[in-house]
């Protein structure tokens, strides 16, 4: 039985109450929650955090929504309405013509107030203890000897020349930047991979929060993409990840459209063992001064 909620406020949060509702954005970066050009309102059930829009300027009149949630028990009720008429309002009285946000395809909540969908940005795989019955799974892989695994936080001088040459070749390394926010990297999953003794890819995973281990940057040189090396690389991540299934049960991976192969492999190898597979989405609208009120 659900509990019934007595009161909920809706409210601007300022950046010292922010913290406790960060919950709800735990793939931001938390930088975004206390600088100061973003914007949060907040919702809360009974005095108690149940809801976040958070929304940080990229341009003077621009902003990327980075969190829109509603606490899941409390969906399908009007709150979310709500929040966004006031996230909205809040906008345009600073003087926002154009947001942004990542969603889904389809996203009805979106698709209704006449959000634009924009470019995809990559396929997203939420995955818990079942993906551990992916027979390829089952039992570490063999190294073939030309292959050699290196834990990420045992990179040497070398490695990490070669994966900053590779980010400065390819665009789509640079997008996942394995260096980003190393303070959470994951240790027992994060390995580099050598062919010949030279580095050509990576598996970099983020703890973003108590429960969850973000595949932040899974990348493999596009010499290597078809052959045994993302394999190799996600075997040894997700099989040490599932040793530690009770202390972090969750695992998410968002693969760019830019490494369809790796895109073919997930949705071959991962996406019927996954809980859940989004396509994610840019969405933007447009504001203009009329808009004001007619949100
Ligand atoms: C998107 C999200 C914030 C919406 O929150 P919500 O509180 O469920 O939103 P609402 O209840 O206002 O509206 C959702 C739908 O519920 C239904 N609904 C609203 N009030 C209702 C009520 N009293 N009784 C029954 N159904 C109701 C409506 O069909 C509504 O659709 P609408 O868009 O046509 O208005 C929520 O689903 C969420 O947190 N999703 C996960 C986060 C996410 O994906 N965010 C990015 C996408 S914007």
């Amino acid at each position: 039985m659900t509990a019934a909620v007595e009161k909920i406020e809706i409210r601007r949060l300022d950046p010292f109450e922010i913290r406790a509702f960060s919950h709800f954005a735990s793939s931001v970066d938390p930088t975004y929650l206390v600088s100061a050009p973003a914007l949060a309102v907040g919702v809360e059930a009974d005095g108690k955090p149940a809801g976040l829009a958070l929304a940080y300027f990229v341009r003077a009149a621009a902003v990327r929504v980075a969190a829109f949630v509603v606490k899941e028990p409390l969906r399908r009720r009007g709150i979310g309405k709500q929040l966004y008429e006031r996230l909205i309002e809040e906008l345009l009285k600073r003087g926002v013509q154009l947001a942004d946000i990542l969603a889904s395809n389809p996203e009805p909540f979106l698709e209704r107030r006449c959000w634009n969908l924009g470019a995809r940005l990559a396929t997203v795989y939420t995955f818990s203890k079942h993906v551990g019955e992916a027979p390829w799974l089952q039992e570490t892989i063999a190294l073939p000897p030309q292959y050699q695994l290196v834990p990420w936080l045992d990179l040497t001088e070398e490695d990490r020349r070669k994966a900053l040459r590779l980010m400065e070749d390819d665009a789509v390394a640079r997008r996942l930047d394995p260096f980003h926010d190393p303070g959470r990297v994951f240790g027992p999953s994060s390995n580099a991979l050598r062919h010949d003794g030279e580095l050509v890819g990576w598996c970099v995973v983020h703890r973003i929060s108590q429960e969850t281990l973000q595949y932040s940057s899974v990348y493999v040189a596009a010499k290597q993409r078809r052959t045994v090396a993302p394999m190799i690389l996600l075997n040894y991540s997700i099989r040490e990840h599932l040793r530690r299934f009770e202390e972090v049960p969750f695992g998410i991976q968002a693969v760019p459209p830019e490494l369809p192969e790796i895109e073919r492999f997930a949705n071959k190898r991962l996406a019927p063992w996954a809980d859940r597979v989004q396509r994610v989405h840019v969405w933007w609208k447009q504001f203009d001064a009329a808009e004001a009120g007619t949100v």
